[in-house]
């Protein structure tokens, strides 16, 4: 290509002369060369710039096409299949050797949300996954907290410049699983039941039960005439399943925007039966999350009326659920990638 302008022509023919030898081409788009013809671009007087900077464009474009032309992207990203069990890229040149797959597990926490969502859906729950970046509508507004209410501080997360906020709860889905279900309820008779096993965040003081960064289990359930004696047998039939033993349930009662009546659930401790010990510090019950009886105004705000329908929901911490059945001492365990710790459960 023949440039007008003799400093971009004797650039670009010194360019030329020095690609051939370059070990590594794609070194020519950083030259000091072509450096200096930007930096010469800002001291023009205006009415040269257009037509000195439309040129060094060209001249730019131009050694980028020599460099695609000669750098293979193949070379680049050797492909990888992303389907095969992850040791068998190992072979792949330039990549690091991974451990090999025999020696991996699932992940405690996930082989037992498994367990724990086979449960419920054999019961007849449907299992949602929650968003990790929300609004403040699902977050807050839908579940009937209003603006600028205190309760919202019980949430404090992290949110980005723009608005958008990383859920402190799994109660985000309420809203999007009741309009989804509002027409089988309404026209096939078909109650709404879901559950939400998911990841959530919270700005939090890290010790041995608190993590930034945890799981919830949600569950939504609506019908016709729901009660708390609905909410009191599914949770205890679910959770006798999981811990393989009877337990025994108590309500106590709390405060959530978008339940009323709305408890805390609290159930016999399943390491002492009652007899006392640490881990109950000696009352024999132990407290396992929230629940309560959906708020008419949560109902009203996914166009449900709550004058025909009422259901309950709950929200409990996962990885409480499973320290308690695999008497773990410290949440941190669960991300800290400890293989010792991970080794136990494999
Ligand atoms: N979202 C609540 C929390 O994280 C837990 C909760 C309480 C969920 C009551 C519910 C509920 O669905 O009904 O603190």
């Amino acid at each position: 290509m023949a440039y007008q302008n003799p400093d971009i022509a004797r650039v670009a023919d010194t360019l030329k002369s020095v690609f051939e030898s370059l070990d590594d081409k794609r070194a020519i788009m950083r030259s000091l060369e072509l450096g200096s013809l930007y930096d010469q671009l800002k001291t023009l007087p205006p009415d040269q710039k257009a037509g000195f900077g439309k040129e060094v464009n060209e001249l730019k474009n131009e050694l980028q096409s020599w460099v695609d032309s000669v750098v293979e992207t193949a070379d680049e990203h050797p492909s990888i299949d992303i389907t095969a069990p992850f040791d068998i890229n190992v072979a792949v040149k330039d990549q690091p050797v991974l451990l090999p797959a025999s020696q991996g597990t699932i992940h405690p926490l996930m082989s037992e949300v498994e367990h724990i969502i086979g449960i419920l859906s054999r019961m007849g729950f449907s299992v949602y996954e929650s968003r990790e970046i929300d609004d403040d509508y699902h977050m807050f507004t839908s579940l009937n907290f209003p603006a600028d209410h205190p309760a919202r501080d019980d949430y404090d997360t992290f949110v980005t410049d723009e608005g958008l906020i990383a859920p402190a709860h799994t109660s985000t889905m309420q809203n999007r699983i009741l309009r989804a279900g509002k027409n089988d309820l309404v026209k096939n008779d078909l109650p709404i039941a879901a559950v939400i096993p998911d990841r959530v965040f919270r700005n939090e003081d890290l010790d041995a039960r608190h993590e930034h960064t945890f799981y919830q289990l949600e569950g939504i359930y609506v019908d016709h005439g729901v009660s708390t004696a609905h909410l009191i047998a599914v949770l205890k039939s679910w959770l006798g399943a999981y811990f393989e033993k009877d337990i025994k349930v108590k309500l106590q009662p709390f405060y959530f925007p978008f339940t009323e009546p709305s408890f805390e659930f609290v159930a016999s401790c399943v390491f002492c039966n009652q007899k006392g010990c640490n881990i109950c510090s000696q009352s024999g019950w132990i407290e396992l999350g929230g629940c309560g009886m959906i708020h008419p105004n949560v109902l009203k705000e996914a166009d449900i009326d709550p004058a025909a329908y009422s259901g309950f929901a709950w929200g409990f911490g996962i990885e409480r659920l499973v320290m308690l059945k695999h008497d773990i001492e410290d949440v941190r365990y669960f991300h800290s990638a400890n293989l010792k710790f991970l080794r136990q459960f494999k």
